[in-house]
């Protein structure tokens, strides 16, 4: 894994967001991978400064809540609309498990199979939880897990509260990519700030097992991690 240490989340958002690019660049029509959260919002924000417009046509979400519109104001396809379609005034694709075509009990094999056909992802961005999770892979989630829909942690759910309007709404369930899903993409940033995940990021980084779910992540060929804590 390489580490890029930095001084600030905004400066962190911003290296990441040059990754990004780089990498999209490289291999301009596969599909990129996006990630959702208020970590990835800054990388949104500096890659519309930017004046970045992907070339590719597809890209693909990470997770979503299980049961709610994409209408909806905290549904992830409604925040990758507008944070990455408009904000980079992007017309192509965004694929999000458990929406649209990946609705219902086939929904999630639906999506593996068009990620699959689509793929390899050029880059997936990617931030930790408090928990340790990866997108909503909780800990203890199989390394060689696919797309699914998941059981949200209590914490996990207490931690996203923030971002509801009447924490009470939260999902108990989310459809996730799986690590090994996850895993197959060319190249994986991960972006992890806040003390909040400090003990998360310790024990994937030094002490790995089943409970984390990095652990199915660290070895891969091209993963960049980029932080302010400690590492
Ligand atoms: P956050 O979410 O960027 O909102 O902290 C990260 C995550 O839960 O994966």
């Amino acid at each position: 894994m390489k580490i890029i240490r930095v001084a600030t989340a905004e400066q962190g958002a911003e290296i990441a967001a040059e990754l990004f690019v780089e990498a999209a660049d490289s291999y301009p029509r596969d599909p990129v991978g996006l990630a959702t959260g208020g970590t990835m919002a800054g990388v949104y924000r500096h890659l519309a400064k930017t004046g970045f417009t992907p070339r590719c046509s597809e890209a693909f979400a990470l997770d979503e809540y299980f049961g709610i519109p994409d209408t909806h104001e905290n549904s992830y396809a409604n925040e990758l609309n507008r944070e990455f379609s408009k904000g980079l005034g992007w017309n192509g694709t965004i694929h999000t498990p458990g929406q649209g075509p990946y609705a219902g009990l086939h929904g999630p094999e639906k999506f593996e199979q068009t990620i699959q056909e689509l793929g390899p992802l050029s880059v997936q961005l990617l931030g930790l939880g408090v928990n340790g999770h990866i997108a909503f892979n909780e800990p203890g989630s199989p390394f060689d897990s696919k797309t699914r829909v998941v059981d949200l942690e209590p914490s996990t759910i207490q931690a996203n509260s923030v971002y509801f309007a009447d924490p009470a709404e939260v999902p108990n369930q989310a459809t996730s990519q799986g690590l090994a899903t996850i895993a197959q993409a060319k190249k994986l940033i991960l972006i992890v700030f806040g003390s909040a995940k400090q003990a998360a990021l310790t024990k994937a980084l030094h002490s790995p097992d089943e409970t984390t779910p990095l652990a199915a992540l660290n070895q891969h060929s091209n993963i960049t991690l980029i932080t302010y804590l400690e590492t």
